[in-house]
């Protein structure tokens, strides 16, 4: 059967249960997933480079086929280095779907022969994201169910408590 390696992008600031359902399910349906932080310098994220690194180490270790990494630059141009087929992004609601759309396009364009292919998340986390979690915690609340253990003892460390 042809190895299938597929990149799963983002920015994990940090990485949520949502994130985590695709990429347990995505360790099952290609040879080797690659999970990797997109250094954007547009954005400011609340944990290092290095932190995101660690957590999302953690929190699929349990996964043998399963790399964690970053980026810097085009996608694409890091797909290809990385001899990748295939792009997974998660489609979460209706609202995502123009972003991605346009991004999925724009690479194809930029490289035809990598797909991008959408999964769906469980619907229990269709309506999360990390900027939900970021602001929960910072007020102290419950956020237990909606990230890893790890992950919450990391956030509760940022905030102090
Ligand atoms: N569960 C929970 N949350 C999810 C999720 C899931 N399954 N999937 C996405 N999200 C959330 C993220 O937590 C993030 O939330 P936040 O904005 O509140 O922090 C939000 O959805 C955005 O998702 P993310 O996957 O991090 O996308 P992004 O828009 O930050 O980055 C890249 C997308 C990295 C793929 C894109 O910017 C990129 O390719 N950059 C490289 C440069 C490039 O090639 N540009 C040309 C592209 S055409």
């Amino acid at each position: 059967m042809k190895k299938i390696i597929a990149i799963y992008p983002g920015t994990f600031d940090p990485v949520t249960n949502g994130h985590l359902d695709i990429i347990e399910r995505a360790s099952e349906l290609f040879t080797e997933v690659i999970v990797s932080i997109a250094v954007n310098r547009n954005k400011k994220p609340m944990f290092e480079n290095e932190e995101r690194l660690d957590m999302l180490k953690n929190v699929t270790r349990h996964l043998g086929n399963v790399k964690v990494d970053s980026f810097e630059g085009l996608l694409v141009r890091y797909a290809e280095r990385m001899k990748a087929n295939v792009m997974i992004r998660g489609l979460r609601a209706v609202s995502d779907f123009e972003y991605e759309f346009q991004m999925s396009l724009t690479n194809k364009k930029l490289n035809p022969g990598i797909n991008t292919i959408f999964m769906m998340p469980n619907e229990k986390y269709t309506y999360l994201n990390s900027s939900l979690v970021r602001e929960l915690a910072s007020y102290n609340a419950n956020v237990d169910e909606f990230i890893p253990p790890y992950v919450l003892k990391k956030l509760k460390e940022k905030f102090g408590y």
